[in-house]
C-alpha cells in the first residue's frame, strides 16, 4: 500500500513512569553481553581477525563494552570486492524495493529501541534522552530516505518533442566507503549507510573505533531486513592501518565521511588522486567541524537563552559538530546574562550518563580527555575563568574521562579558543557593542555549520537570517538537535562539502543521472 507521509519519530517522554523504568532494565540486560567479541561482517559472513580493539565505558574504563575485530588491508580488499560484485545486481533492484529494506531495518530499530539506547549510554556516555534521540534520528533517516528514493526512483519524461521519448533517471555510483564518527554513533552511521544503500551503492562501513559496538548494530538491523549479501559490509579498523587504504582503493566510487576537518581534508586530497585500475572520479561527501556561536541580543528572553546556551554547549559534553562554543553577548545585557549563565552552569550535576540526574558526563575516551584538558589550559590562559565545574572526586577516582564544565570570558576573535574546534565542554564568552558587530564576530571563523540568535527584535532576526552565514541557523532555540527533514543538516566553508543530510538533495550525491532518448 501507499506509505504514510514522513514524520519524525517522537522524543521520549520521561514523565511517563513506564518510559523511565524501562531504561535501567535495558542496561542490566545488555550488560550481560559485555566483553563479547564482535567479528567483521563481509559478504554475509562473520570474519574474525587476530587484531582486536576493546571499547570501554568512558565513565569507568574498566568496564569493557566489547572486543571488536579490526580489519586490515586484506579484509578491506575482501569487503570492497564483495561490494563490487553485489553492485552488479543491486543497482538494478527497483528503487521501491530497495526502499523496503530501509523500512524493515527501521522497524527493527523501533522494536529494539531501548537496548540500542542503553548501549549508547554506556559505550559513549550519552545522556538517556539524547541517546534515544539518536536512535530516533536513525529511524528518521531510514524512513525519510526510503521515501526520497521512491520520489526520485521513477524515470522522468523530458520534453515533449513528437517522434522522441526521452527519459531521465538515476543509477547508484558504485561502491561506497562510509567513514562514521562516534558522537552520533547510530544516527550518522545509519544516515550515510542507508542513503548509499537505497541509492544502489553497496557499502563498506568503517565505524569509529570508540563506538564500534553500536556500529555493529547495523549488522543486526540489515540482517533483520534481509539485505542481500555484500550490500552492507561492517569493517571496523584502525585508521592508521586501513583508513588511507580504503579511501585510496580504486574500486571505491563514493566516500561519505563525517568527522574532523583535518581528516575530511585529508580524504578529499587523497580521493582526488587516480590509482591504477580506477574507473571513477571519486565523489566525496564530507561533513566536518564547527565553531558555532549563539548571539544574545539585548532584549533576549533570558530564561530561554540561558537554558538554550547551556544545553547547546554542554549537552553530551559539547561533543557535537553543532555544539555552541562561543556565546556572543550584547554589552547592555552582558552582566545580567553572564550572572545567570554562571549560576545555571554551577547548579548542574556532573557524573555518569547512566544516572539521568546528571546533566553532563565524561568525554568519550582518554584521548579526548587529554585533548580537551589541553584546550582548557589554552582557554584559561587566553581568557578569565567564569565557571570551572568539576565532576565529584568519586567519579574521577574511578578513572572516568571527565573534564570540567568550563566557561571563560574576555575572549576575542583572535584567540585560539574563538577559532579552533575543541569538541568538548568549553564555552567562550565574547562581548559585542552592537548586533551588527555580534554577527560579524559570529562569522569570523573558517567554519559555517550552525548558529543561533536569541532576540525579540524582528529587524535583528531578519538581519541575522541574511547575514549570519551558516548552514543551520536557529532563531530563539539552541544550535543543536537538528531533526531529519525539518532541519536538514549541514554547513559550508570548512564545515564540509556536500548537501544537507536529512534533506531533499542528499541522495542525489550517491547517484549518476542517465538519459535515454528513443527515436519513436
Ligand atoms: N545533527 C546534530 C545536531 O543538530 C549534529 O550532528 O545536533
Amino acid at each position: 500500500g501507499e506509505l504514510e507521509p514522513f514524520s519524525n519519530f517522537p522524543p521520549v517522554d520521561f514523565t511517563v513512569k513506564e518510559e523511565r523504568e524501562v531504561y535501567p532494565a535495558a542496561m542490566s540486560k545488555i550488560r550481560k553481553d559485555f566483553g563479547k567479541k564482535y567479528a567483521l561482517h563481509i559478504n554475509g559472513k562473520d570474519v574474525v581477525t587476530d587484531d582486536t580493539l576493546d571499547s570501554y565505558n568512558p565513565a569507568d574504563p574498566s568496564e569493557i563494552i566489547g572486543t571488536v575485530c579490526q580489519a586490515g588491508i586484506a579484509e578491506v580488499d575482501q569487503a570492497v570486492s564483495a561490494a563490487k560484485q553485489a553492485y552488479i545486481d543491486w543497482r538494478n533492484v527497483e528503487p521501491r524495493e530497495r526502499a523496503q529494506y530501509l523500512l524493515k531495518a527501521s522497524k527493527y530499530c523501533k522494536e529494539h529501541i531501548h537496548d540500542l539506547c542503553a548501549l549508547q549510554v554506556l559505550e559513549v556516555g550519552k545522556q538517556w534522552d539524547q541517546a534515544q534521540a539518536d536512535i530516533g534520528e536513525a529511524i528518521d533517516f531510514m524512513e525519510y530516505y526510503a521515501r526520497e528514493m521512491i520520489r526520485l526512483g521513477d524515470p522522468k519524461r523530458m520534453g515533449n518533442s513528437p517522434g522522441e521519448f526521452s527519459q531521465y533517471f538515476y543509477q547508484g555510483k558504485g561502491v561506497a566507503a562510509v567513514i562514521a564518527p562516534w558522537n552520533f554513533p547510530l544516527a550518522i552511521s545509519v544516515g550515510m549507510v542507508a542513503a548509499a544503500i537505497v541509492c544502489g551503492c553497496p557499502v563498506v562501513y568503517k565505524p569509529a573505533g570508540i563506538s564500534s559496538v553500536v556500529g555493529h548494530g547495523l549488522v543486526d538491523m540489515f540482517k533483520a531486513a534481509g539485505l542481500p549479501d555484500g550490500v552492507f559490509n561492517y569493517t571496523p579498523g584502525r585508521g592508521s592501518v586501513m583508513g588511507d587504504y580504503l579511501v585510496d582503493h580504486p574500486d571505491i566510487a563514493v566516500i561519505a565521511f563525517t568527522g574532523s576537518m583535518e581528516v575530511g581534508l585529508r580524504i578529499q586530497e587523497r580521493a582526488a588522486k587516480v590509482h591504477p585500475g580506477q574507473e571513477h572520479c571519486k565523489k566525496v561527501i564530507a561533513e566536518m567541524g564547527g565553531k558555532n556561536a549563539i548571539i544574545i541580543d539585548d532584549d533576549a528572553d533570558l530564561d530561554e537563552a540561558v537554558l538554550g546556551v547551556l544545553y547547546a554547549s554542554f549537552g553530551f559534553q559539547g561533543q557535537k559538530c553543532s555544539a555552541c562554543s562561543r556565546v556572543i553577548v550584547l554589552d547592555s545585557i552582558y552582566d545580567r546574562f553572564v550572572h545567570r549563565l554562571k549560576e545555571a552552569a554551577e547548579s548542574v550535576k556532573l557524573g555518569p550518563a547512566e544516572d539521568p540526574s546528571n546533566y553532563m558526563g565524561p568525554v568519550v575516551d582518554k584521548a579526548a580527555q587529554k585533548n580537551v584538558l589541553n584546550y582548557g589550559k589554552i582557554a584559561e590562559e587566553e581568557g578569565k575563568v567564569l565557571v570551572k565545574h568539576e565532576a565529584p572526586a568519586e567519579y574521577l577516582s574511578k578513572g572516568g574521562c571527565y573534564t570540567p564544565l568550563l566557561i571563560v570570558e574576555g575572549i576575542t576573535k583572535e584567540h585560539r579558543i574563538a577559532q579552533e574546534e575543541v569538541f568538548g565542554p568549553i564555552l567562550a564568552v565574547m562581548r559585542a557593542s552592537t548586533f551588527l558587530e555580534a554577527v560579524d564576530i559570529a562569522n569570523s571563523t573558517k567554519f559555517a555549520l550552525t548558529g543561533a540568535v536569541y532576540s525579540r527584535s524582528p529587524k535583528n532576526l531578519e538581519y541575522a537570517s541574511r547575514e549570519f552565514r551558516v548552514g543551520n541557523l536557529y532563531l530563539n532555540k539552541p544550535s543543536v538537535g537538528a531533526l531529519v527533514e525539518r532541519h536538514s543538516f549541514g554547513g559550508f566553508k570548512m564545515s564540509g562539502v556536500g548537501s544537507k543530510s536529512g534533506g531533499p538533495d542528499y541522495l542525489l550525491q550517491f547517484m549518476d543521472p542517465r538519459l535515454v532518448c528513443e527515436n519513436t
